[in-house]
């Protein structure tokens, strides 16, 4: 058996890196389930006829797919496996259940997203931190590089809601 990241495993300690894998596991947990929010909402809107809003939340969508892999790769690396259950995302992230048929008008949608993005905002900032505490430099980064694209996702989500003519 290959033991990945050994190393820097040691250097970590057992204690901290499960910390570290905690609070990774549930970042994926959102990840993968505002994925699927701006998925959805980005085809339905696409369905509905509102294409200028369509591509922009696939975009979006994908960013946070990226997000989850980024996780995804770092839980690895420290021996773990991101949680593989749909059920899983539910119970164990930040965010809890959440069924992006309830937001099927644009407000709504974008709202309910706008939500996402502040948390995910401060999420990471907690990441970032708690590794910085560890001297886990490899989360640390990983989270930065995530938390600035969290900032301009709240930030593009909060500009097409002021400019939002649908009322
Ligand atoms: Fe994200
Ligand atoms: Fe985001």
């Amino acid at each position: 058996m290959i033991v990945v990241g050994r190393t820097e495993k040691n250097l970590l300690g057992k204690e901290n890196a499960s910390i570290i894998v905690d609070l990774l596991k549930k970042a994926y947990c959102d990840e993968m389930q505002i994925f699927h929010y701006f998925w959805y909402i980005g085809i339905i809107m696409e369905g509905i006829g509102l294409v200028t809003y369509a591509p922009s939340l696939k975009t979006q969508a994908t960013g946070e797919l990226t997000h989850a892999e980024l996780l995804s790769n770092r839980i690895s690396e420290l021996s773990e496996k991101a949680p593989s259950d749909p059920a899983v995302w539910k119970t164990q992230g930040n965010i809890g259940p959440l069924d992006p048929a309830q937001y099927l008008t644009l407000r709504a949608a974008l709202e309910k997203g706008l939500e996402f993005e502040g948390k995910a905002v401060k999420n990471y900032n907690n990441i970032a931190k708690k590794a910085l505490e560890i001297n886990d430099f490899v989360t640390y980064n990983l989270a930065t590089t995530i938390l600035a694209n969290e900032v301009k996702d709240e930030q593009h989500t909060e500009n097409v809601l002021k400019n939002l003519e649908v009322k």
